[in-house]
């Protein structure tokens, strides 16, 4: 036998999400910055975004009720997790990863965590990284958590930024799967000669936090939104197609198009690009605006239902680093 005749893909085999019941909507902005509803869902879509306003709660919270929620409703025992990814540009804290503090919260007592930066693009990396771990056949159950608590990091006097963001998390379970189903491929790419175009300039190495990197407001998000808007299209449009020709899918095969909720503008560019009707393309940013890390496991938890086994799926995203990459998923049945 062949080593990929043995090897299992990963699977995703259940979904967890959660929001936080607050919601920001464009009304509500409209009193805190200059700003109005027409422009906000004429330039991106979205109409709200959900915050977790309790200043005690972090992103921890948000990956433990997305976790609580797929163990729940999948009657899963925590403790048979081998490892939790927790993908997220908010940890809780420095040093402390977030996912070890999440995997001991939700009873994985068995299992490793860590968290993986990379921005907008943090879940679809974290899960190849779980693919990775699936496949090599060391691990049969690992846990990815794609969780945000962005309302931290904005400032609600920049307009620029303040209307995109929200707060939330989605989780999804990989096992392994011996009928070829699950993750297929993916095509990753980052350039780091772009970083200040979209970040969180102090609170690191570079800038430790100082009296003066707070006078100066240097812990909040800043960006350049018209060049990450092109450099997204053009990037998720790129390697998307080299992810369809790599493995011969025509835009009319392609049954779902997952991309990262940043902006509802650059996800129609991107799809129209990729010659994909348009109900093959999953949105929610309406609802939740851009919540990182949570976007792609949020869109899998809310439209889950549409899923049929063997249906082929294209994961996009792109984020601050740059980061940005393409993945081929076929999709396979959830345990319920
Ligand atoms: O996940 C990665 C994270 N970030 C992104 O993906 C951001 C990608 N970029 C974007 O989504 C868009 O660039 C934005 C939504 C941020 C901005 O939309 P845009 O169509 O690129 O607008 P713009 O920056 O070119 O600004 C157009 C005008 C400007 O006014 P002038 O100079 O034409 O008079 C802005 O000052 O709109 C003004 N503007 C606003 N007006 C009302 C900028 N923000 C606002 C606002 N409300 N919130």
């Amino acid at each position: 036998m062949t080593k990929s005749n043995t090897t299992p893909k990963a699977s995703i085999t259940a979904i967890g999400g959660y929001v936080p019941e607050d919601r920001l909507t464009n009304k509500d902005l409209e009193l805190l910055v200059d700003t109005n509803d027409d422009w906000i869902q004429s330039r991106t879509g979205i109409r709200e975004r959900r915050i977790l306003k309790d200043p005690k709660k972090a992103t921890s919270f948000l990956a433990i009720q997305a976790s609580k929620n797929l163990i729940k409703k999948n009657n899963i025992d925590p403790s048979t997790i081998d490892m939790v990814i927790v993908a997220t540009t908010t940890p809780d804290m420095q040093i402390a990863a977030t996912a070890a503090y999440v995997a001991s919260e939700i009873g994985s007592k068995n299992a490793f965590g860590y968290d993986l930066q990379a921005a907008c693009s943090g879940f679809l990396y974290a899960m190849s990284m779980a693919a990775g771990k699936i496949e090599s056949g060391r691990y049969k159950k690992v846990l990815v958590i794609g969780a945000d608590k962005m309302s931290s990091i904005i400032d609600y006097k920049d307009r620029s930024t303040c209307i995109l963001f929200g707060d939330g998390a989605g989780a999804v379970l990989f096992e392994p799967n011996n009928q070829g189903l699950g993750w297929q491929d993916e095509y990753f790419r980052s350039n780091g000669t772009q970083r200040e175009t979209l970040c969180v300039k102090a609170g690191g190495s570079l800038f430790p936090a100082s009296s003066t990197t707070i006078l100066n407001e240097d812990h909040y998000l800043r960006q350049d939104g018209r060049n990450i808007y092109k450099s997204a299209v053009s990037a998720m449009t790129e390697s998307s197609n080299i992810i369809l020709e790599r493995n011969n899918i025509t835009g009319e095969e392609v049954d779902y198009l997952l991309a990262h909720q940043a902006n509802e503008r650059i996800i129609e560019a991107v799809s129209k690009k990729m010659k994909l009707n348009s109900n093959k393309v999953l949105k929610n940013i309406a609802n939740y605006g851009n919540t990182t890390a949570a976007t792609i496991p949020l869109l899998l938890y809310d439209f889950q239902n549409l899923f049929k086994k063997g249906d082929k799926i294209i994961f996009a995203a792109f984020g601050g680093g740059y980061t940005w990459g393409a993945a081929y998923y076929k999709w396979s049945k959830l345990i319920n």
